[in-house]
């Protein structure tokens, strides 16, 4: 309920309809009404008291002080810290008396801008952390190339050595760019269900198939197993493809060398708390495993347990937020569990065609 001095029941439920914190002050300062808004968000609960008393942020008071006494509207950001930290654009514009003459206070309007703020605030990491991941490999290519043109020129084994180094770290930032081009394209097109049928077995296989070379040069063994009947699940098979693809290979790599790495897919009733039935396929390794306060973070861009690890094998951090995006699209599930010393199991489950 407005709490307001002087205020029409009128005014009051006016006030009330008003969905964002609304404070009137008096050009004393002190507060004339509030809405109920401005009580259960921003903690100004109380008319008849000063507004330094419950609005304690010098920015916003200096902005309430230039409006009373200069007569122009300001806007400021003003950030809460309890309960939660949120963000508000504080609009105070000068209350205009009956007579339109004198202003006799101000309006407060607040409006949260906590959730534009974190967008923002994401953008400009990602681009800090996708701009450190390919200075890097550029820095070792530009280092390289100087070293072949000068203490090297002549030196037929460095020159053969560096030029493997250099192909490495390049293939490093193509590999990159691919992932955050296709990082844009699932996000581009993600309120967009994806059309076509794919057969689980097929699907597991290509992907296997595919990856056996570097099982191989791991000495880690594959296996698939298909329990029961599975049905086919709604998708675009290149995307699902690149769903296993990503967790199979980090089975692989973050595996121990002469374990094994089992994918077994079985038919469920239900996909996460929807109604409709489908398929749960398990990644599953004997690598050292995650410890907890990672798990919930893997799928974050560019995170990683041990950074200095995933980039000798060449990874850049963006598999599992790949997965994410895909799954989101496809409206599946991914599901992490692992034992640190023993490994870790990954589940995706996904809507039945
Ligand atoms: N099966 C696993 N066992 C142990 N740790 C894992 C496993 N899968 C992922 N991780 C951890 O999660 C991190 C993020 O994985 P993700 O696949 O997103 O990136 P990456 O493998 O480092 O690089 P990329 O997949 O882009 O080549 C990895 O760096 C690794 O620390
Ligand atoms: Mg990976």
């Amino acid at each position: 309920m407005t709490i307001g001095l002087g205020l029409s029941q009128r005014e009051t439920g006016i006030l009330d309809s008003i969905p964002e914190p609304v404070v009137i002050v008096d050009n004393q300062r002190a507060v004339v009404a509030v809405n109920t808004a401005a009580g259960r968000e921003i903690g100004v609960g109380y008319a008849g008291r000063a507004l330094a008393l419950s609005l304690r942020h010098p920015v916003a008071l200096a902005a309430v002080d230039d409006v009373l006494s200069r007569g122009v509207s300001r806007s400021v950001e003003v950030t809460f810290r309890t309960p939660t930290q949120r963000t508000y654009a504080m609009l105070a514009a000068p209350l205009q008396s009956a007579t339109g003459t004198a202003s006799e206070g101000a309006v407060l309007v607040f409006h949260d801008v906590t959730s534009e703020r974190r967008a923002q605030q994401m953008r400009a990491d990602f681009v800090a952390n996708a701009s450190h991941e390919l200075r890097s490999p550029l820095s070792a290519i530009v280092g390289f190339i100087e070293t072949l043109r000068g203490p090297a020129k002549d030196d037929a084994a460095a020159r053969a050595r560096f030029l493997d180094v250099m192909a490495q770290e390049a293939a490093r930032m193509t590999k990159l760019v691919e992932d955050l081009l296709s990082l844009s394209a699932i996000e581009a097109d993600k309120h967009v269900a994806p059309q076509g049928k794919v057969e689980v077995a097929r699907l597991l296989q290509r992907v296997t198939e595919a990856l056996q070379g570097r099982a191989e040069a791991r000495s880690v063994r594959m296996s698939v197993e298909l329990r029961d009947a599975v049905p086919d699940v709604a998708g675009d098979a290149d995307q699902l493809a690149q769903v296993f693809r990503n967790l199979i290979e980090n089975a692989i790599n973050y595996g121990r060398p002469d374990t094994d790495v089992r994918v077994t897919a079985r038919a469920v009733d239900r996909v996460g708390e929807t109604t409709r039935s489908g398929v749960a396929i398990t990644v599953e390794d004997e690598g050292e495993g995650i410890a907890p306060d990672h798990i919930p973070r893997l799928t974050e861009r560019f995170y990683r347990v041990d950074p200095g690890r995933s980039r000798k094998l060449g990874g850049t951090g963006l598999g599992l937020a790949i997965v994410k995006h895909i799954l989101n699209r496809h409206r599946g599930r991914l599901s992490i569990a692992s034992d640190v010393g023993r490994g870790s199991r990954f589940t995706v489950t996904l809507p039945a065609a």
